[in-house]
């Protein structure tokens, strides 16, 4: 595949449209398809008007160019002669798998089929077609032009040929890809988890408020945003299922379980940013909750969360989900880690963070806190991941 391989994109949502403009923009045709002609109307000006502020700053030349190349359209007929088709649809496996195999008898035998799916099974999704082995998953993160990261997930089925274009249409693309194995949450999704999880765990044994825990995170940690601020960001109800949906599908493993305190916002509408109310309250003069800036405190809150995500992290790697080097990309570039997570364990000390996380499984007795099997045997060998 190269810049005159014609792209087609499935769902003209959030995603979908934000991957036609990084493909478009990279010089391809392309073909964005939705169901619904309203939303691909609002796609076209949403685009028109990002492209245009991109002239202004002068980081593109020409938005009529950009724009000329998609052709935005209900029909899957105008998906023929694509190279590749990346679908970004509803997140619901009966309707992607229906939809898979569709697609399967408008495109040519080398046309190579891609889910841009957070959380559900690509071998599954590719079940759904004859050609299997042309169905990959290809995860981008949200908002697709800007954040670099994109990971990369071949299935049971998928052929090492697809696996290989496919990343590679997407360095090409300047993105920062990684290979992962095809689990739930991949690596992001699964290696963040006690980033909300853990500091929802903090709030509910009273330890502190959403306010001082996120101060600990930003002004401590060093973290962009607070695990508060970034779920009421989120949105509480997406964040709360993504949770909900890691969980069962590590068969109940408790590392995953959800939280009452997530779960009852998001039933009682508190949402976040986008329903004025979440953990905090975004109508217009609302005050905001002072964080208690108790050093001690923060530290124990930031080294807390921080030793949850280093076992996440270790984990994956023992459970060889990626390589080292791809899970400490997929933090930093996907959600913006001020450090990957296993050269930040090996700066803490792996001792240190066994020692952290050995206490809390003592004072809690619960398997949530178990220290990854890699992470003890690192420790006894006196070796570190770098
Ligand atoms: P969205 O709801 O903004 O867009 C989905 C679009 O697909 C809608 O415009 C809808 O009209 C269209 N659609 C639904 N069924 C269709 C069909 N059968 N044929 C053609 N079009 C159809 O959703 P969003 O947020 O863009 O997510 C899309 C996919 O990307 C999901 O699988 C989601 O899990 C994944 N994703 C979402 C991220 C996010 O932060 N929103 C991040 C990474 C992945």
């Amino acid at each position: 595949m190269n810049q005159e391989t014609k792209v087609g994109v499935l769902g003209a949502g959030s995603m979908g449209s934000g991957i036609a403009q990084i493909a478009a923009t990279k010089g391809h045709q392309v073909v964005l398809v939705d169901l619904n002609d309203e939303v691909l109307k609002n796609a076209k000006s949403k685009l028109e008007k990002i492209l245009a502020r991109l002239v202004e700053k002068g980081r593109l030349n020409s938005a009529e160019e950009v724009m000329e190349r998609i052709l935005f359209t209900s029909t899957l007929n105008d998906f023929e002669g694509c190279g590749i088709i990346i679908e970004a649809i509803v997140e619901n496996i009966d309707v992607k798998k229906k939809v898979f195999a569709q697609l399967e008898t408008f495109v040519g035998e080398n046309c190579i089929l891609a889910s841009n799916t957070s959380s559900l099974s690509i071998a599954s999704i590719a079940s759904a077609c004859q050609k299997a082995e042309r169905v990959i998953g290809i995860h981008f993160f949200n908002p697709a032009p800007l954040m670099p990261l994109v990971e990369i997930i071949p299935a049971v089925q998928t052929s090492d040929e697809t696996k290989n274009d496919a990343r590679k249409l997407i360095d090409d693309w300047g993105k920062v890809t990684v290979l992962t194995k095809d689990t739930p949450g991949f690596i992001v999704n699964r290696v963040a988890r006690p980033f909300y999880g853990e500091a929802l765990r903090i709030y509910e044994e009273g330890l502190a408020d959403f306010s001082t825990i996120d101060w600990a995170m930003t002004e401590i940690g060093g973290f962009r945003m607070g695990p508060f601020t970034l779920m009421d960001y989120i949105g509480n109800d997406v964040n709360y299922t993504v949770t909900e949906t890691v969980f069962a599908a590590f068969y109940y493993d408790p590392r995953y379980k959800p939280s009452f305190t997530q779960k009852r916002h998001s039933e009682a509408g508190w949402y976040g940013r986008k329903s004025g109310r979440g953990y905090y309250d975004y109508t217009e003069g609302a005050v905001q909750p002072e964080p208690n800036k108790d050093e001690k405190l923060g530290k124990q809150i930031f080294e807390r969360i921080l030793v949850m995500l280093m076992n996440e992290a270790i984990d994956a790697l023992f459970l060889n989900i990626a390589t080292k080097e791809d899970i400490d990309l997929a933090m930093t570039n996907g959600v913006n880690y001020p450090k990957g997570l296993l050269k930040w364990a090996d700066e803490m000390g792996l001792d240190n963070v066994l020692l952290k996380l050995e206490n809390m499984l003592n004072e809690y007795g619960e398997d949530r806190y178990r220290p990854s099997p890699l992470l003890r045997r690192m420790v006894k060998e006196n070796k570190t991941f770098y």
